[in-house]
């Protein structure tokens, strides 16, 4: 089997790209799908069959539970067995979009969706055609991002016919990811709210709308409730670092310390830029965390494509808008140095 690709170009190909998917989909199939945040793999929700095969194209291990996609309020509602004030708050703050909430799920559920857990994690996506398909299928996604396990999320349908294109029929190919990274994940089935994957919907924003503050699993060094937050996560293939230098030198140092060449070696910077022409590729990122997201994952890959030997990436400034990047580039390190 190799994977058909659906491009959508125009109104009419998209109408075509939703049939195509609803079809499969509604016959139990799991389909590759474009949403803002990372390009997801998509099964009926409500059938555990289907959603089997979403664990074994991505090889997942059976703890890891899958998100839940929704463009309705009824439709959440079907998925979840509470709603609290506290969760229609969020969600009109910050749906459709980016975040994804943790709520107790309602018997709708299977359990192989949520890992065997109580709780489910719903998200109503931005994209249109993600709230079309939704709204075709009649019925709710289970989609995790459309990558093998462990390995960095796919923002662009080149990405995950890359690695998927033995493992699922149709590719919907909607252009890069506008978002970049995945969504903030908050657990609401608490009785204080936690972050358990920072994203690009910050802590700031939400305890803005929420009114008071909130902690996060890390610091808060809670029991493991989410296996997004295990460190070995989101990694490319080359060992990466995260550094700060002040000048060329220090920057030959690092990778003379990693036993890499510059020639292998490639650099992901927003601040300070070598001189040197002595490295592979040089990659300036602008300082702006949304511009940042939106270009990290592809520049990951590209150095993995390009067989990059090591990847020193600057660190990142302080403040609640980088804290999912920053996260994202800790686990991205964290395979290499353990
Ligand atoms: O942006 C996104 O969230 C993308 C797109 C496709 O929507 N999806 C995504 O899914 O990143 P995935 O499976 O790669 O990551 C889902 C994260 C995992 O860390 C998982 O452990 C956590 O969400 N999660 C899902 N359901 C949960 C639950 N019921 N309780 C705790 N954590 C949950
Ligand atoms: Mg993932």
């Amino acid at each position: 089997m190799e994977a058909r690709v659906l491009q959508i170009e125009t109104a009419q190909s998209l109408d075509d790209a939703v049939e195509a998917a609803a079809a499969l989909l509604r016959s139990g199939q799991i389909v590759a799908v474009p949403t803002e945040t990372v390009y997801g793999l998509a099964a009926n929700a409500f059938d555990p069959a289907a959603v089997r095969k979403i664990y074994e194209a991505k090889e997942r291990p059976a703890e890891n539970p899958i998100i839940v996609h929704v463009s309705s309020r009824p439709m959440v509602r079907s998925c979840v067995s509470e709603w609290p004030d506290l969760a229609s708050t969020l969600a009109r703050a910050f749906w459709p979009g980016a975040l994804t909430l943790v709520l107790p799920k309602s018997d709708r559920i299977p359990s192989i969706v949520t890992a065997g857990g109580a709780t489910v994690g719903v998200r109503w996506p931005a994209h249109p055609f993600m709230q079309a398909l939704i709204r075709a299928c009649d019925f709710p996604l289970a989609a995790p991002s459309a990558n093998p396990a462990n390995q960095i999320s796919p923002t662009t349908a080149g990405h995950v016919y890359e690695a998927m294109k033995n493992k699922v029929p149709l590719i919907i190919d909607a252009g890069p990811s506008n978002v970049g990274i995945e969504s903030t994940v908050l657990d609401i089935s608490i009785e204080k709210p936690r972050i358990l994957r920072p994203g690009m919907v910050s802590r700031e924003q939400i305890e803005q709308v929420l009114g008071f503050t909130i902690s996060d699993a890390e610091k808060s060094g809670g029991q493991l409730r989410s296996p997004g937050l295990l460190p070995r996560h989101y990694s490319p293939r080359a060992p990466l670092v995260v550094a700060r230098w002040t000048g060329d030198d220090e920057l030959l140092e690092i990778a003379r310390q990693k036993k890499i060449p510059a020639s292998r070696v490639h650099l992901l910077v927003h601040e300070r830029i070598p001189q040197a022409a002595t490295f592979a590729r040089v990659c300036v990122i602008p300082e702006d965390p949304e511009a940042y997201a939106r270009a990290l994952y592809d520049e990951l890959h590209r150095s993995d494509a390009e067989g990059a030997g090591l990847i020193i990436v600057e660190a990142l400034p302080d403040g609640s808008a980088w804290e999912g990047l920053r996260d994202r580039l800790k686990r991205a390190s964290a395979q290499h140095s353990s």
